[in-house]
């Protein structure tokens, strides 16, 4: 089917979405299988039932006027983008690893809404002010990301190798481990942002290769990728990512690894940034229940 032909690598993922039931009726728990999608159809359905209803939330909690911040969803990844975007204090062109709907374009609207308390005129709204792109390998996806924002351009790139100029802040969600398998070609990536905010699986001891959802999975090295980085690494917060494994498989497949959320800045900027989220006192509170810490990488591999 044409819309599919963009599999990772062009290979099919081992991968199934079943819609199914139980046997009416039955003493067996034989399971009737209505419907199945398969690899990427499976991995595409799935997303966009997943961030399609993501986005409408938002709209729907947009229309109440008794917002407060808990009400933020995502935080870790709508909040703390929009207070990167914040510290800029000038337009910010934005890239997205793997934007699915580009449900992060609510999230920053909500963010915005929520912590200045103000309806922005559509002018200083900071989404009007940020050019997004996205590495996006699913038709599907682009596809739907571009109707559900028809006012705001969106530029996409099929494969990270695609990418042809830099950025001023990189948000990766790590699909930078589905879609790499060396700290080399990490850094090559990261060394096309002034600033980036990722969620990194990073190992202790070497560079392996796991695998979820039927597509490979890489661990980086961490202290191989703290050396070849042109800017610091610090660590914000995170050891498992929710989700990441399952009752009877753990991707780190024994291995001393972190599944955290990284800063890659200069020191001025790290710091610029921290006293932003500081200005706000729900963003303070929030810090120190979630333990948000510019810590430096480099502390890690010694813990
Ligand atoms: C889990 S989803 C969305 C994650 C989203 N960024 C977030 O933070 O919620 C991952 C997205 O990355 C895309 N993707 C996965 N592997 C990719 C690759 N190698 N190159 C480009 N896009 C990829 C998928 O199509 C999907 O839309």
């Amino acid at each position: 089917m044409a819309v599919y032909e963009d599999y990772i690598e062009g290979k099919a993922a081992n991968l199934f979405l079943d819609f199914y039931a139980n046997l009416e009726n039955a003493s067996s728990s034989k399971e009737i299988i209505y419907a199945r999608r398969e690899d990427q159809e499976a991995y595409d359905a799935w997303h966009l039932a997943w961030y399609v209803s993501e986005i409408l939330d938002i709209h729907e909690l947009s229309k109440s006027h008794k917002l407060i911040f808990n009400d933020i969803p995502r935080k870790e990844k709508n909040l703390i983008v929009y207070l990167l975007l914040l510290t800029f204090e000038r337009p910010v062109a934005l890239l997205e690893f793997g934007c699915a709907m580009f449900e992060l374009i609510d999230g920053i609207e909500i963010s915005e809404k929520i912590l200045t308390g103000v309806e922005t005129n559509e002018k200083d709204k900071i989404v009007e002010q940020t050019e997004f792109f996205s590495i996006e390998m699913s038709k599907v996806m682009r596809g739907g990301a571009e109707r559900l924002h028809p006012n705001i351009p969106i530029r996409f790139f099929n494969h990270v190798n695609d990418l042809d100029r830099n950025f001023d802040l990189i948000y990766d969600r790590n699909v930078s481990s589905y879609a790499m398998n060396t700290v080399d070609d990490l850094v090559s990536f990261m060394s096309r942002g002034e600033v980036g905010f990722y969620n990194l699986f990073v190992s202790k001891d070497k560079t392996f290769i796991s695998m979820r959802m039927g597509k490979s999975l890489t661990y980086f090295h961490l202290e191989e990728l703290v050396d070849r980085l042109d800017k610091p690494l610090y660590y914000l917060f995170g050891q498992k990512s929710l989700g990441s494994g399952t009752m009877d498989f753990d991707p780190s497949l024994g291995h001393d690894v972190i599944e955290g959320f990284f800063l890659n800045a200069d020191e001025a900027f790290a710091q610029s940034w921290l006293v932003v989220a500081m200005s706000y006192p729900d963003v303070a509170k929030w810090f120190v229940e979630k333990e948000i810490k510019l810590t430096l990488a480099n502390a890690l591999w010694s813990i």
